[in-house]
């Protein structure tokens, strides 16, 4: 049966009793049990992933913002469905909502593929959602696309503006360093996450909303716009308007998601100053259509991409001032000249359309002139060297400069419980010109790669004013983190690579501009230790369920972290093309 042949709406993938007339007059008639008439159910069914939880502050607009979307399913003619799956927020999960995402992006793809729907309308928002959901509309392979709740506004603390997360690791590390009381702290708490919403500034929510929208998946204008602002339900209105012609057209995400649409999305992870883990993302994103991140390619786009995006935590400003600035297309103005203008967007037009059909722009602030840039080279650096042979990332726009050629000596940490136990240890023999090293903390060593890359500065030292410190991990970070901080260490240490290998005393080389870092121990000592070394012990509970699932077949962090057989057999190309 051609695609054009297949039964659309409630007709669609009936469940099998052996009689599909029958299967067809059950499922109508349950459905009329909601108060759905013939009519009703004779449309075209928009599905609407929903992720409103009690565990996801992020998404306490979801309810509105769906019923927004209901309204221009019916508007445009749809049937409109909102169905549950997995919603991950950011700080209530164990031992990372990491290890969750491919879970989120499992159950989403096959509720997609499972119910009669024609298009799907993703409504995600917190860091690892939009990811997954991606992932998922990747797979399913169904006319798709993405609505974020859009970013929180700021607080404020004795007439200082606060945003999470940035602001949240700032005020804590003075808490740390004994700039703060108790009480100030606490005070501080209250400000910082004052709306509903995504983190608002530059952070994984903000990175991924922004590339989603370069990627060609949300309506033009969708990222910025904040949670709270009236401008965000008139989008949802709009998003479900069009998921009813996107299944009209079926306009499938295949024709979207192009190596070329992947090359303007990472262009914009870099211009923006984007969260590392925007990069481990789109590369999951980028495999489910089998096109492979090619991470030699991305660091030569790096060094000709330079920041554009005056937000933190590599800059000044917050989310609700980009949208003020006129949002992504404020930003993809300047980049014009770098961008592949040809690649299809889900309003079925070109992202080059779309932006000349953007208003014009405006004097502002937070979105440099390409001729003026925050920084000369884009946010992120991969590295080489024998410390990282399959790669390692930096964040080098949030990183002191004085430090990104460094060489030190290393202070090592076996796992995440090692670092808890001694960091603050004011026995720990540690200088601020040291180099911190956490390992067992990547996909499978945490397990599910944690965001602890951010490795707190030992508080003697923090006492002693000390702000910034070369730290190297397998581990994440926040997006809304910053300093001097390798991660991604690829292979990583509790599969044996050579960052399991690294003493204390050793001496480590971090070099920037050459892109390497490098464990300054001969061959020859090394591969006595490789010899000497053995694995971790397992995790508890590393023998059934989906933790199994993922130690299994979880891929290291330069292949995006999905698990292995998620993957189409075929790579049909690269990007950044
Ligand atoms: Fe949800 Fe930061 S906690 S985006």
């Amino acid at each position: 049966m051609s695609d054009e042949d297949r039964p659309g709406g409630m007709g669609r993938g009936l469940t099998h009793y052996g009689d599909a007339g029958f299967s067809l007059f059950l499922r109508k008639s349950f459905a009329k049990s909601m108060g759905l008439s013939d009519r009703d159910l004779a449309r075209p069914v928009i599905g609407i992933a929903n992720t409103a939880s009690g565990f996801n502050n992020c998404h306490r607009t979801v309810p509105d913002l769906i019923a927004a979307v209901k309204r221009g399913v019916m508007y445009a003619g749809g049937l409109p469905v909102d169905f549950p799956t997995m919603s991950l927020g950011e700080p209530y999960l164990t031992p990372t909502s990491m290890l969750y995402r491919n879970l989120m992006a499992v159950d989403t793809e096959e509720m997609i593929r499972a119910q009669p729907m024609d298009a799907v309308v993703l409504v995600g928002g917190c860091d690892k959602t939009v990811p997954a959901q991606l992932m998922a509309a990747a797979s399913a392979g169904l006319p798709a696309i993405v609505l974020v709740t859009g970013p929180m506004m700021t607080g404020s603390w004795r007439g200082e503006r606060l945003g999470a997360c940035t602001d949240c690791r700032r005020q804590w590390a003075r808490y740390r360093a004994g700039e703060l009381d108790e009480d100030e702290i606490d005070e501080v708490g209250g400000e910082l996450s004052t709306t509903a919403g995504t983190c608002m500034v530059m952070g994984t929510a903000s990175t991924m909303a922004l590339m989603g929208e370069a990627l060609g998946m949300m309506l033009p204008g969708g990222a910025a716009i904040p949670a709270v602002h009236a401008d965000r339900l008139r989008l949802a209105e709009r998003t479900g308007r069009r998921a009813v012609a996107l299944a009209a057209e079926r306009l499938t995400p295949d024709r979207i998601m192009t190596p070329a649409a992947f090359t303007n999305a990472l262009r914009v992870l870099l211009a923006c100053g984007g969260s590392t883990n925007g990069l481990v993302h789109m590369t999951a994103v980028a495999g489910r259509m089998g096109i492979r991140v090619d991470l030699a390619a991305f660091d030569r786009m790096s060094r000709e991409t330079p920041v554009l995006v005056d937000l933190k935590p590599s800059g000044a400003h917050y989310m609700e001032d980009l949208h003020k600035a006129g949002g992504l297309a404020t930003m993809l103005r300047e980049l014009r000249p770098l961008l592949a203008l040809d690649c299809l967007t889900v309003t079925g037009r070109t992202l080059g359309a779309e932006l000349d059909a953007a208003p014009a722009p405006w004097p502002q602030e937070v979105v440099r002139p390409l001729d003026r840039p925050l920084t000369a080279e884009g946010g992120i650096a991969v590295l080489g060297g024998n410390l990282a042979p399959d790669s390692a990332i930096i964040k080098q726009a949030a990183a002191s400069p004085a430090l990104l050629s460094h060489e030190g000596r290393a202070v090592v940490f076996d796992s995440l419980a090692d670092m808890a136990e001694r960091i603050d240890d004011p026995a720990l023999d540690v200088a601020a010109e040291d180099v911190l090293v956490l390992r067992n903390a990547g996909p499978k060593g945490a397990p599910g790669m944690p965001e602890s890359g951010y490795i707190p500065i030992p508080r003697k030292l923090a006492r002693s004013g000390v702000k910034d410190m070369v730290r190297i991990s397998d581990a994440r970070m926040s997006g809304t983190a910053f300093g001097a901080i390798v991660l991604h260490v690829c292979p990583e240490a509790a599969i044996g690579g050579p960052l399991a290998l690294v003493r204390g005393g050793d001496r480590i080389r971090l070099d920037v501009a050459a892109r390497r870092l490098d464990l300054l121990v001969d061959d020859r000592e090394l591969a006595r230790r490789r010899q000497a070394w053995s694995p971790p012990p397992p995790h508890p509970g590393a023998e059934r369920g989906y933790l199994k699932l993922h130690l299994d077949h979880v891929e290291q962090a330069d292949l995006g972290c999905d698990l292995d057989f998620l993957k189409p057999a075929r790579t049909i190309g690269s990007t950044p093309v």
